[in-house]
């Protein structure tokens, strides 16, 4: 059997012309050791697990391993299901629309890699396009755990504000709970290309939010301010809001709760309360927003 490693080398050997230098911005190519360079000697070596980092300056991240460790649990567990069938589905609808036979797609802040990978999971049970993927996230750590868990995807430690892609290489862009650089996505995406976009929904993990924040700012959320940014670079072609309600076991709870940068500020002793007596049932609510240039 050919080795996990193997394989990634020998996609990212197919895929080097994709790359972009994030130093100066100049083609990469790929040496017999496996680094990317450029023709002015800018190096990037693939690390053991099989990811590149791109990054020039290791950057200090809020979401450690253990907070990418809980939501991989979160999201084995089914949580954010409906919202990823949802935009397989848009993918899919755009794909065979435009009678496309292969389609390139960017995760940009793909953290530990599940969304994309189970994206491209249903994507590829169309046996008559070929879906390629590639993830970025600015921690390492995330990426590393992409890179062991997910074959067949191309990941990569970098910046979004200064992707180390070419431009006009991506039909879709993923952006999910994660920032944005409109800038960058619409450098990457070629002209027919959608930007799709997660954004929690206003009532996002209220229940919790009732309890960890009652009486202050934070027990609500208004999502506005980032549609509105959105449709400030992006011209807005579908919004869809997505609610349902979530079952959550004690353990899940406690992952639920070292997932979430909602929990950041929150008081040491409600949390603990809460891994105690549980939440029955969570609301789940995002809104998908699809935008063209
Ligand atoms: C809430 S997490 C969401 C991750 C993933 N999309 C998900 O839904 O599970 C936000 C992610 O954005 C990443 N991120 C933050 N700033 C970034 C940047 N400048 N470039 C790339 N990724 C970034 C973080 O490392 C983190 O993985």
């Amino acid at each position: 059997m050919i080795k996990k490693i193997e394989l990634t080398k020998k996609l990212i050997a197919n895929s080097s012309s994709i790359f972009m230098c994030p130093i100066c911005g100049s083609e990469m190519m790929i040496n017999k050791f496996m680094s990317l360079f450029c023709r002015n000697r800018h190096n990037f070596d693939l690390s053991r697990q099989g990811y590149i980092n791109m990054l020039l300056k290791q950057v200090k991240s809020d979401y450690d391993k253990k907070m990418f460790e809980s939501r991989n649990m979160i999201s084995k567990s089914g949580f954010f299901t409906p919202m990823l069938n949802l935009i397989s589905n848009l993918i899919l609808e755009e794909t065979l629309k435009n009678k496309m036979v292969n389609s390139n797609i960017l995760d940009a802040g793909c953290g530990e890699g599940s969304h994309l990978s189970r994206i491209l999971m249903n994507l590829r049970e169309n046996r008559s396009i070929n879906f390629s993927g590639v993830g970025i996230d600015i921690s390492k750590e995330g990426i590393r755990l992409a890179s062991r868990e997910y074959m067949n995807i191309i990941w990569c430690v970098a910046d979004l504000s200064k992707i180390p892609l070419k431009n006009d290489q991506f039909d879709i862009v993923l952006n999910i709970l994660s920032p944005a650089n409109y800038g960058e996505f619409n450098r990457v995406l070629n002209n027919q290309g959608l930007l799709i976009k997660v954004v929690p929904g206003n009532n996002y993990l209220i229940e919790l939010r009732e309890i960890l924040f009652k009486g202050t700012s934070k027990q609500f959320y208004l999502n506005n301010r980032v549609v509105q940014h959105f449709s400030d670079n992006f011209k807005i072609i579908n919004k869809q809001p997505i609610l349902y309600k979530v079952n959550l076991n004690n353990e899940n709870i406690e992952h639920l709760i070292k997932m979430t940068p909602l929990v950041w500020n929150a008081e040491k002793e409600k949390l603990e309360e809460i891994i105690r007596t549980g939440i029955k049932n969570i609301t789940v609510a995002f809104e998908v927003i699809v935008g063209k240039k």
